[in-house]
């Protein structure tokens, strides 16, 4: 949620910036901008858009020379989408640029404050507090003027700060949102994620919360917001620039669907132990007497991974027989839960860094509590907090709506059962069952999506309905939920999932031809329970489209995903939801990775 960028070196920064932007607009796309040094004057030059990167780059000057230069693309949050509220803000000098990821919540104390010194805001946003608190600092450093700054915010932020009197350096601090240094051949990269630097220099420093750092061409110096210094060793990162282009797909949400059956070899990789029908988890710190301790198992995310979430419950629950169940996130760390030290929490985060998962954990480890990661950002915000746990190996996924990381989440989840499933309850020969189960899945994703151009036909029959109704049972209710997330948020159809079983408790009244039903309809053991929901829906003439595992009566279309385990059968079955959703968009008209009103990585509250 929003995007910064910087650079520092010998190189024409405008197009170094323009290109690490478009990277970074998942993060954010309502407006954007970009503030260069300038060689010749004592002023910064700043071009802000409304709108997209590609507007931005038509308003910058053909003459934009300069090697030192902060960006920013922005999810609003204080004030509207415009060229005014847009980042980089700047001073009324042009001296002091402030790009900024966050929310500064004493923003209007400190407005009042500063407009009563005589101070003139040209903007509604809270970052432009930031730049005065700069800009009016009597401190000799550029470095003690952030710092001072810093110190008299509250709320969260990763800023990049550009100075004009202190032409060779930019100073970036963190506070809950994400910053990474990238490190060149004497030049530097600053972002708020790898995706705008990895085409540049694979070598990376994580800041952490509360530190900042000082990068020049050929140097970069980390230390706290209380001025001590800190010790940064560069890390390589592991995803290539290619895996964040769009690979000869028209969306980024294609090629991520259609990424999932090698995704999911991934996370399988190097963890099965054949020998003793198990699964090795390296990360997880967890020792098989701790283990078998654990009472209860808590899952906290939010919106599709808290929908991994409840999957992953149920795969713990029926393997392990440890009670387990989720909760999104963003309303556990509200109720002030009782934190029992005999539960196992786990955090699910695709970025890992979701501001209400992230605060989530770092409440539960205040009262003590041990907590996993299922994560898929390596080193993110989540993943280091947590005590330990399991990378999702999903490659990195740049379209705002989940697929290819929901999928391989709820295998990682699977991984996670089965090992502690062995370690207490789990039958050798259960074991074996879904191992084998794990390992035909990526087989059986592609002939899923061989099936594509049958969804796509569906698509355009069910795209005309205002309102749509996803229904399933049990192991199917998660599916539900999420397909029906996943529809609403690309193709804005309204969308309800509910428990097939809780039908006739309400919401049956819904139903009528406009309103058709997706209904998850696995063969297993309520398989008859399922059916009659089905001519329930029939008898009100609601149209159904099934997806099931064989032709359904009562459907007036089936879509038939493969046979796997009972258990994995969840996994499959949301694949061809996840086609249905995106041609279901795609004879819309909409924008398919960048939907309305939406960001990844939601990093404020
Ligand atoms: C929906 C979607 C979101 C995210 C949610 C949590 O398609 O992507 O609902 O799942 O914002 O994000 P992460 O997993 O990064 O914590």
């Amino acid at each position: 949620m929003c995007g910064i960028v910087g650079y520092i070196g010998k190189r024409d920064v405008a197009p170094l910036l323009l290109e690490g932007l478009q990277r970074l607009e998942y993060r954010g796309y309502d407006s954007a901008g970009i503030v260069v040094n300038s060689p010749k004057s004592t002023a910064l030059k700043v071009v802000k858009a409304k709108g997209r990167v590609r507007d931005l780059e038509t308003r910058v000057p053909k003459r934009f020379a300069g090697t030192t230069g902060i960006a920013h693309t922005r999810w609003a949050t204080h004030g509207a989408p415009s060229d005014i509220n847009s980042h980089p803000h700047l001073d009324a000098e042009n001296k002091v640029a402030v790009v900024h990821n966050g929310i500064v919540d004493n923003a209007a104390e400190l407005r009042a404050r500063l407009e009563s010194e005589g101070v003139v805001f040209v903007s509604e946003t809270d970052t432009e507090v930031i730049v005065h608190l700069i800009a009016r600092s009597q401190a000799e450093s550029l470095e003690e003027k952030v710092r001072e700054a810093v110190k008299a915010i509250e709320g969260t932020y990763g800023i990049a700060v550009m100075h004009a009197d202190f032409a060779d350096r930019i100073v970036v601090a963190r506070n809950g949102s994400p910053v990474v240094l990238g490190i060149g051949e004497k030049e530097m990269f600053v972002a708020s994620d790898v995706a705008a630097l990895v085409a540049h220099t694979r070598q990376v420093v994580t800041l952490d919360d509360g530190e900042m750092a000082t990068l020049k061409a050929d140097d970069f110096r980390t230390y706290t917001t209380s001025g001590a210094t800190t010790t940064a060793t560069p890390e390589t990162v592991e995803w290539e620039a290619a895996s964040y282009d769009m690979g000869g797909h028209d969306t980024y949400m294609h090629k991520e669907i259609s990424e999932q059956p090698d995704a999911v070899d991934r996370v399988l990789r190097g963890r099965i132990d054949d020998r003793f029908s198990t699964v090795h988890l390296g990360g997880l710190n967890l020792d098989p007497r701790e283990a078998r301790g654990i009472r209860r198992v808590k899952i906290l995310g939010c919106g599709t991974s808290y929908h991994a979430g409840l999957i992953g419950a149920s795969l713990i629950e029926g393997m392990a027989r440890i009670p387990a169940d989720a909760e999104p996130a963003s309303e556990f760390r509200y109720r002030n839960p009782v934190v029992d030290p005999d539960t196992l929490y786990i955090a699910v985060s695709q970025s890992g860094e979701t501001y209400d998962v992230l605060a989530a954990v770092q409440e539960l480890k205040r009262k003590g509590a041990r907590v996993l990661g299922v994560v898929n950002v390596v080193g993110s915000a989540i993943a280091r907090e947590a005590d330990g746990g399991v990378y999702v190996h999903a490659g990195p996924e740049v379209c705002v709506v989940s697929t290819k990381c929901f999928t391989n989440t709820v295998v990682a989840f699977a991984l996670l059962a089965v090992h502690l499933g062995r370690i207490r309850d789990l039958s050798v020969t259960d074991g074996k069952r879904i191992i084998e189960g794990l390992r035909r899945l990526p087989a059986q994703i592609e002939e899923i999506l061989k099936g594509e151009e049958d969804i796509k036909e569906l698509a355009a029959q069910y795209a005309d309905a205002k309102s749509m109704m996803f229904i399933g049972r049990v192991r199917g209710y998660p599916v539900a939920l999420e397909a029906s997330l996943k529809l609403k948020e690309i193709s804005y159809i309204h969308a309800e999932a509910y428990p097939a079983s809780e039908l006739k408790h309400g919401p049956l009244a819904l139903i009528e031809p406009a309103m058709p039903t997706v209904a998850i309809v696995p063969d297993d053991d309520l398989l008859e329970k399922n059916r009659a929901a089905l001519e329930e829906i029939k008898a009100r003439s609601g149209r159904i489209l099934a997806v099931a595992h064989r032709e359904q009566e009562k459907a007036d279309h089936t879509i038939i995903v493969p046979k796997n385990e009972d258990e994995l059968d969840p996994i499959l079955m949301g694949i061809p939801l996840q086609l249905l959703a995106y041609h279901t968009a795609l004879a819309l008209g909409r924008d398919i990775d960048k939907p309305r009103n939406l960001a990844k990585s939601v990093t404020v509250e």
